[in-house]
């Protein structure tokens, strides 16, 4: 038997056990592999090896071991983990409520994939996060996991993180590692796994949100949709998953739907007849609307009752039957951008709103959703044109005020977003978003001590229960008024350790 004909055993056993392939530039790293597996154990001749491995499961987890290619990094990619964190994790948070959002990292390599979520997790919830998250870390190496379990990294691994992470998660051993802390180890668990394989361990199942990023990268067309349709299988309905930067449009296959928001790109589960049998007993029905010959549940959380409430149409429009039915055709579609809005289509949502504004450009709602559905799309310029509009037509917008407020602010302009927040606070005390918005920035500028009084302000308004069902009106998308206390009393006990 010549060389590559052997070889192309060894290919076809791996395709098949580990879904790799080993064409071109790949195929010289399997030759070197193949010999140093050899030489330890002795093996005399390719054919006695690729015998030895057939009967040898363990062997051929060793070879697989050497071919991996395992490179990762704390904070990788941060722009989708943080898209995840700030706008897709609250959803979950509320449907799943008590139990635990489940969040898999599959192909976590030496683990600073999970372990970033565990961090930027904490930074949030602290040590809520046992409750309120349970992550899992999984790869077929059990070398590499083994390495994730213990938790020590070079410095290779933080060439992507804040340096002030590091002083707060890490602790520097002797052998010039960091050791990440007990309280962030704790929140991830790891296990061998072959996501090949014709089942998962329980820990894995129904995940919520599935990370499954610069995995594919190494598989065959065939290899990628065998295992993109099991992970699809395991999330939960409406779950997600993400895969890295590079990869996705390998798995648009019409298993789950590719969702785009702003220039960031995610899959979700949803099956045809959607939300008619949502998981959770927490949400109030809503009456089915039709989008496109569909029927769609309106998605009933408060924050969109909410909404929905505060849209008032202009008294005269009901004066007789065409504008009563003007009226109500109109409160029917906000009603569907809203949904739409709720299932990440903002485009589609966008284009309803248009149509609402040149038919009726007095409904002064639409403007305030039409800014805040550009904002969820990360639109921010288009954003602050609307509510520039919007204070042209109504100088005591609150929403405006907010919304200039939070764009300000993630384009990094501190100063301006204060000075809008304490806008949108003169006109009604009892906003908390903008108390809770001031509170942050002042956090990370290090003044203590008003941080400590608008976090103490945000806190004692969400705690006083009238005002819990206001939700955040017009950002639908973000975390609710529970969630916020949890988040609020973690940065208090912050605050407070840091004056010892
Ligand atoms: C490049 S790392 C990606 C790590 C991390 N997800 C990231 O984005 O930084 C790819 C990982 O996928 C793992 N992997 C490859 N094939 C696998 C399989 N069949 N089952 C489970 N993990 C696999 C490899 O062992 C490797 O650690």
């Amino acid at each position: 038997m010549n060389r590559n004909s052997n070889l192309a055993a060894f290919k076809e056993l791996l395709l098949r056990t580990c879904g790799h392939s080993f064409e071109k530039d790949r195929e010289q790293a399997l030759s070197k592999s193949i010999t140093k597996r050899m030489k330890v154990r002795g093996v005399d001749g390719h054919d006695a090896y690729i015998s030895l491995l057939m009967c040898d499961s363990d062997e051929l987890l060793r070879l697989t071991e050497l071919l991996t290619v395992n490179e990762t990094y704390f904070f990788r990619e941060p722009d989708h983990l943080n898209m995840v964190i700030d706008t897709l994790l609250p959803e979950f948070m509320t449907i799943r409520s008590p139990k635990p959002v489940r969040i898999v990292s599959a192909g976590c390599s030496t683990g600073e994939e999970p372990y970033t979520i565990a961090i930027m997790l904490w930074e949030r919830f602290g040590a809520d996060c046992e409750r309120l998250f349970d992550i899992v870390g999984v790869d077929i190496d059990s070398i590499v996991i083994a390495s994730a379990k213990q938790g020590a990294y070079g410095k290779n691994s933080f060439r992507g993180m804040d340096p002030s992470l590091l002083e707060r998660y890490f602790d520097p051993s002797c052998s010039g590692k960091y050791q990440v802390r007990d309280y962030i180890k704790k929140l991830v668990r790891f296990e061998v796994v072959n996501l090949l394989d014709s089942s998962y361990p329980v820990r894995m199942q129904q995940p919520d949100i599935i990370l499954y990023r610069n995995v594919s990268i190494y598989f065959p067309g065939q290899v990628q949709r065998e295992i993109f349709g099991k992970l699809a299988e395991l999330l939960v309905d409406e779950g997600l998953l993400l895969v890295g930067v590079s990869e996705t449009f390998h798995h648009d296959v019409g298993i789950l739907s590719l969702i785009r928001q702003g220039p960031l790109f995610y899959y979700r589960k949803t099956p045809p007849i959607i939300f008619a049998e949502r998981r959770s007993s927490k949400h109030i029905s809503q009456p089915a609307v039709q989008w496109r010959g569909e029927s769609v549940q309106a998605v009933p959380v408060s924050t969109i009752r909410s909404v929905i409430r505060q849209a008032r149409l202009p008294e005269k429009q009901a004066s007789d039957v065409s504008g009563l039915r003007q009226l109500s055709d109109v409160r029917e579609r906000f009603d569907e951008a809203i949904t739409l809005a709720h299932l990440n289509k903002y485009d589609k949502a966008l284009d309803i709103i248009a149509a609402i504004i040149e038919q009726d450009n007095s409904f002064e709602k639409a403007y305030s959703l039409k800014g805040s559905l550009l904002m969820n799309a990360s639109r921010f310029d288009e954003a602050r044109s609307v509510c520039e509009t919007i204070l042209n037509r109504d100088l005591l917008c609150l929403e405006a005020y907010l919304m200039l407020g939070i764009i300000a602010r993630q384009k990094g302009n501190n100063d301006e977003a204060i000075k809008r927040f304490r806008e949108a606070i003169y006109l009604d005390a009892s906003c908390w978003l903008a108390h809770f918005h001031t509170a942050e920035i002042l956090f990370v500028q290090k003044d203590v001590k008003r941080s400590r009084n608008s976090f103490e302000t945000t806190l004692k308004i969400l705690e006083s229960g009238s005002l819990k069902e206001r939700g955040q009106a017009f950002f639908p998308l973000s975390y609710n008024a529970e969630q916020f206390i949890v988040i609020c009393r973690h940065k208090l006990s912050l605050l407070d350790s840091s004056k010892g």
